[in-house]
């Protein structure tokens, strides 16, 4: 699905971040990217979502098999790349609902399809919402004003199930989240997850991989991954941490 070859970016005009980055997912699989603080973690999802902050400078990202490095950040999403707060600016007076029904129906519009039914929509986000546990007064709330840690995570795990992407790149950035923001986005790419899709999760938490298994956790170091392995990986780092890799 996703592959990534030899990959170089920088900040537009300034330092080299990513240095040599090679990554396949394929579908059905669950990724986990771990490593320290300033490694490039964030740098490379935004790569992927096509962020233009950043200039690639060597190699290749192929999204089902077609180069996308040229594309901008809404052709990516159109093709089934979601990156979690893409969107994070506060919109009053667009409730929760209100974006996703544009953004969904913008999706179906670049791909050839018509704008969903009333209906439908509603359908959808009653199934979606129920499956995460979102109440009903939280949809109609307008978009990420006064959201807490925990509803920033909801609307971010709402959006993905409603978008429905092929590829969802999660960046847990936030250093803030309580047990109750990483059950939330836990809960959330269980029920997202199947064999058809696949799952990129950013993040410094061992703990969220109790809840979430991963097929693969790569350690990101220096803009490089200097380290792959599985689940036992992750539970090594928590104990030993990233020193006895770096040297
Ligand atoms: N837009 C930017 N402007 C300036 N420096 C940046 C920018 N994005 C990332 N960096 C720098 O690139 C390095 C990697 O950052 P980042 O990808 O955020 O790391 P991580 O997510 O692994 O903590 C850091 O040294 C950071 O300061
Ligand atoms: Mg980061």
């Amino acid at each position: 699905m996703l592959e990534i070859k030899n990959l170089y970016a920088r900040i537009e005009d300034g330092a080299q971040i990513l240095k040599g980055i090679n990554l396949e997912i394929k579908p059905g699989e669950v990724h986990a990217i771990m490593g320290p603080n300033g490694a490039g973690k964030s740098t490379l999802s935004s790569v992927i979502a096509g962020k233009e902050d950043y200039e690639v400078t060597e190699g290749e990202i192929l999204f089902q098999g077609e180069n996308i490095i040229e594309d901008a950040p809404e052709e990516r999403a159109h093709k089934g790349i979601f990156l979690s707060f893409q969107y994070p600016v506060e919109i009053p007076g667009v409730s929760v609902t209100n974006f996703i029904k544009a953004a969904l129906n913008e999706n179906r519009k670049a791909n050839g399809l018509d704008e969903m039914s009333a209906k439908d929509m509603l359908g959808m986000i009653r199934e979606k919402s129920e499956k995460l546990g979102i109440k009903k007064d939280f949809l109609s709330r307008s978009l990420n004003e006064g959201f807490s840690g925990g509803e920033k995570k909801r609307n971010e795990i709402f959006q993905m199930m409603m978008l429905n992407p092929k590829l969802a790149i999660l960046d847990e950035t936030d250093s803030g989240l309580d047990i109750d923001a990483l059950r939330i986005v836990a809960d959330g790419v269980n029920t997202f997850k199947n064999e058809g899709n696949a799952v990129l999760l950013i993040t410094h938490y061992q703990r969220l991989l109790n809840y979430i298994q991963p097929d693969f956790v790569h350690v990101l170091a220096n803009g490089r991954i200097i380290k792959t392995g599985d689940k036992s990986l992750a539970l090594e780092l928590e104990e030993k941490g990233y020193d006895w890799l770096l040297n």
